[in-house]
């Protein structure tokens, strides 16, 4: 059966009407169960081809043909790559993965905020453990396959902060030759004691860890920093990971609030806070610190936003909720609209343009 553009649309939207039905935990586990199984193949996929080049290039990750990543938490065991990859996101991050799995906080801990399309969780890093990764992702072959990932490097919950070092080399040790990058995270707000180590003391003790795994090594790590810091300090990090020699920043995490529930809240009420991250990393770094932006992507102008404030690479979590399965397709088609009323020739002539 032939269907238009516009009736594939509305069935992804069908679809995501449908997990709206579940609480927001359950609606999670069912998209994810569905993507492991590959039900997106029965989903008619929308044939967009951008007219203008999308592309853009990170000196530490090399080139994609588009700017959309999944950002960290949506497939935190890395079990649903194969179906992530068909949605047609440039790069996938999985995790945060932990030493050991942990069950994370008590349920709920996940809320929808539809009125302003935003999120707020406190799942506290469940996930199945590094060992079970690692499995995964050599069963999976990807990084040999060429598939373009990241895995996300946490804490356990019962380690003390003192001895957080050894959890992210133990990650990294572990999933080493399984993906293209690795990020280490020191921003989720539902782990104790976790924004603590965005600290350039322990981000310089831990590099120099990294060093003693290889030369190379330390380039394909990335730091994932939270948006609640005050300027100067956030201005501090941001300049301790630039000489340190990171492969680069992931701006931001969730933003940390109190009401209507305690947890990280993302989505469009964190875009402009997240956005202002960027414009204060590039005052410290002028743009020699690959970026890649994240929180309240909600629309194809929010990401040409992202890009002309550095933003090298985008990801986006909350619009998969939002927006549905086919986001990808529907945000590169309002980007490429967007840059054209901007009078853009390409993705990369944007770059950087909010400061003149
Ligand atoms: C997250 N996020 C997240 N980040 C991270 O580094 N590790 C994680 O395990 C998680 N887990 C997680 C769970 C849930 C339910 C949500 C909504 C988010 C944060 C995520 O990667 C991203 O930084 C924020 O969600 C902001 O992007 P959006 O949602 O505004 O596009």
């Amino acid at each position: 059966m032939l269907l238009s553009e516009k009736t594939k649309y509305k069935l992804s939207e069908y679809a995501t009407s449908l997990l709206r039905l579940f609480p927001a935990e359950l609606a999670h586990d069912l998209g994810v169960f569905f993507l492991k199984h590959n039900v997106q193949k029965f989903i008619p996929r929308p044939s967009f081809l951008p007219s203008l080049d999308l592309s853009m290039e990170v000196e530490t990750l090399g080139a994609f043909a588009h700017p959309i990543g999944l950002a960290a938490g949506f497939d935190k065991n890395g079990v649903a790559i194969c179906g992530l990859n068909d949605l047609g996101f440039s790069l996938i991050e999985v995790g945060t993965v932990t030493p050991k799995p942990q069950a994370g906080n008590s349920k709920p801990r996940l809320f929808r905020q539809y009125d302003q399309s935003g999120l707020i969780n406190r799942m506290g890093f469940n996930n199945a453990g590094v060992a079970a990764m690692k499995s995964r992702l050599l069963e999976g072959d990807y990084y040999e396959k060429g598939l373009r990932l990241g895995v996300n490097l946490g804490k356990n919950k019962d380690t003390p902060v003192d001895l957080a070092i050894d959890d992210y080399l133990h990650g990294l040790r572990e999933t080493l030759n399984t993906a293209l990058y690795f990020v280490i995270n020191v921003s989720s707000p539902n782990t104790p004691g976790l924004r603590e180590l965005a600290s350039s003391d322990f981000l310089r003790r831990l590099a120099g860890e990294i060093n003693s795994l290889g030369s190379e090594v330390l380039a394909k790590v990335w730091v994932k920093v939270d948006p609640d810091m005050t300027k100067s300090d956030f201005q501090v990090l941001i300049d301790c990971i630039a000489h340190i020699g990171f492969g680069g920043v992931i701006l931001t995490n969730t933003h940390s609030v109190q009401y209507p529930h305690k947890g990280g809240q993302s989505g469009h009420p964190l875009g402009i806070i997240s956005s202002l991250r960027l414009e204060w990393t590039y005052e410290v770094a002028k743009g020699s610190l690959p970026v890649i932006g994240v929180g309240g992507i909600l629309s194809g102008g929010d990401i040409l936003q992202k890009v002309m404030r550095g933003a090298d690479l985008v990801q986006i979590y909350s619009a998969m909720i939002y927006r549905g399965p086919w986001v990808v397709q529907k945000l590169l088609m309002e980007l490429e609209w967007e840059l054209k009323n901007y009078g853009f020739g390409s993705l990369r002539e944007a770059k950087n343009t909010h400061y003149g």
